[in-house]
């Protein structure tokens, strides 16, 4: 039987960092993983991530963006395009190609790290001693390894609605949204979140019609207000999404072409809507499906999440627990950092790792990102704050690239100066927020960005501009 200092049981984004490290730090190391290709016929690293996630939606979000600007904002650069045509299909064949390729490059870096690599469905089976019994079921054909130190990094998987069952032929979840090889004439989603907003703006930018069904009656409820507003405005009056909110979805049927949504508005009137295709994105929910934590007596929380600290350990001794299987926001870079900082810990590191420092990115267009406490927040917490704005409006750079639009806020202590939230949207606000990101982790003050050198023409000159904003200095105010 093989043994190993350590066992991965998952290798997404939390996994396979995971497992890399963990070899690096000279640790013998396994990493169990169960996905498959979009063909079914091959093992495929990376998780939801890579597959059917992150990268995926990107790759739609950029052959859609360049389909709009071709029809809508080509001309005023003065180029002249003829009948611009979109071949969903092709999208998505590159889409499946960049997957392809990162997929495989896991594949390679475990090679090169030494990580072994295990295809089946892990799960506990026991313990012989301290060690800790995984079984690896490929499709059955099962095998036990031992492991001194377990990692479960089995992700998540999407919250189902009640109502209606996923098919992936109409009513379709992340993977069906990703994959859809012809243009919706009428799409439905319900759940105005991260993924309804950017499949939302994919299938509108290239002709369909969509319609997001929200619960909630506040938008983006998690993010700064100011900046949630801004970006309703923006997809609905400027870009057609019809985003109803508040609302309470009822009975759901299928056709054989099509989806009937029956709700009732956030004034209580019944409304029917038939789609062509229906994306449910209502949130996901930790993936503990078969891992058979009775075994050992792994301990979930009471929403299905293995419990776990500040540190990822779980109850067990030895067992730990990371990504979007454990408390905190189900991001890939969340998942990736607890995976380093586990790794490192095994090997008797204190790593770092700041909760309150995690960016947040929207990837629509204009984009939204964050790091740090929004306005509401500090307001609940009664934190005295001060605040300085600038946009997009007037910046060189954002006319030059066509997209002067948006906002940036930096949210400061009132007594310290301290950099406390960094709040944005506009365009290429994603890579923005590292600076956001990095100001906080060095306890930064709003004076500190703005006495920082920020190159010219650049986006970032309006964070620069926002932090002078702060004590009243903006020079283009
Ligand atoms: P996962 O990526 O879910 O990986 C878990 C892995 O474990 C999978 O490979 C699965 O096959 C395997 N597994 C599960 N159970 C077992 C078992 N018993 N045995 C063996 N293997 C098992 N996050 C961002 O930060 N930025 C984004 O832009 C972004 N976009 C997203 C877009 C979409 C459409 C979706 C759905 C998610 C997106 N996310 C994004 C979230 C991100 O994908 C997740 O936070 C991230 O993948 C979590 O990583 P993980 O390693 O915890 O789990
Ligand atoms: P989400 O949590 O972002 O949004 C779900 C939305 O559905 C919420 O607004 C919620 O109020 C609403 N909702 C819940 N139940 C409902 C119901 N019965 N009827 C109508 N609306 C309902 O979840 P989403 O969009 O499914 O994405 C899942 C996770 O994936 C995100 O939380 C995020 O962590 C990750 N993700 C991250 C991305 C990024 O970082 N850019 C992109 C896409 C996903």
């Amino acid at each position: 039987m093989s043994q190993f200092d350590v066992v991965v049981i998952g290798a997404g984004p939390g996994g396979y960092i995971a497992a890399i490290r963990s070899a690096q730090l000279g640790f013998k190391t396994a990493c169990i993983d169960a996905g498959v290709n979009k063909a079914g016929d091959a093992p495929a690293l990376g998780g939801t991530c890579l597959n059917v996630g992150c990268i995926p939606s990107k790759a739609l979000l950029q052959s859609s963006e360049h389909f709009h600007a071709a029809q809508h904002d080509f001309a005023e650069h003065g180029i002249t395009v003829g009948d611009v045509k979109f071949d969903a299909a092709k999208m998505i064949e590159r889409k499946d190609a960049i997957v392809t390729k990162l997929t495989g490059g896991i594949k390679f870096l475990f090679q090169k790290n030494k990580v072994e690599s295990l295809f089946g469905k892990g799960s506990f089976k026991g313990k012989n001693g301290d060690l800790y019994q995984i079984e690896v079921d490929n499709n059955g054909e099962k095998s036990v390894v031992e492991a001194k130190h377990v990692i479960v990094a089995t992700g998540s998987v999407p919250r189902p609605l009640p109502q209606v069952e996923i098919d992936n032929v109409n009513v379709l979840d992340n993977e069906g949204a990703l994959n859809l090889t012809a243009v919706p004439a009428k799409l439905g989603v319900i759940g105005s979140g991260v993924i309804g907003l950017e499949m939302g703006s994919v299938w509108k930018r290239v002709g369909a019609e969509v319609t997001i069904l929200e619960a909630a009656p506040t938008f983006l409820a998690a993010a700064d207000q100011q900046i949630a507003k801004e970006a309703f405005k923006v997809f609905t009056k400027e870009q057609g999404l019809e985003i109803e909110l508040g609302v309470k979805i009822g009975d759901i049927v299928k056709g054989d072409n099509n989806v009937t949504v029956n709700y009732e508005t956030a004034k209580g009137e019944a409304k029917t809507e038939i789609f062509d295709k229906l994306i449910v994105s209502i949130g996901r929910v930790p993936n503990t499906n078969g891992l058979n934590v009775e075994a050992v007596g792994l301990e979930k929380d009471e929403r299905g999440f293995i419990k776990v600290d500040g540190e990822c350990r779980t109850n067990l001794p030895n067992v730990w627990a990371i990504g979007d299987v454990v408390r905190g926001p189900m991001l890939a870079h969340k998942a990736s950092d607890e995976g380093v900082a586990v790794a490192e810990r095994i090997a008797g590191q204190k790593p770092h790792l700041d909760f309150n420092t995690i960016p947040f990115v929207i990837y629509t267009d204009p984009e939204i990102a964050w790091v740090g406490k929004t306005e509401e927040q500090l307001k609940a917490e009664g934190v005295e704050y001060k605040k300085g704005t600038s946009g997009f409006a007037a910046n060189g750079r954002a006319l030059g690239l066509g997209k002067a639009k948006g906002t940036v806020k930096v949210l400061a202590c009132a007594k310290t100066d301290r950099v406390l939230g960094v709040h944005m949207i506009g365009p290429m606000v994603s890579e923005l927020v590292a600076e956001g990101v990095m100001s906080m982790e060095f306890s930064a003050s709003s004076e500190d960005i703005a006495r920082i050198v920020h190159a010219h023409p650049t986006l970032s000159e309006v964070l620069h501009e926002a932090s002078l904003a702060v004590d009243k200095r903006a020079l283009h105010g």
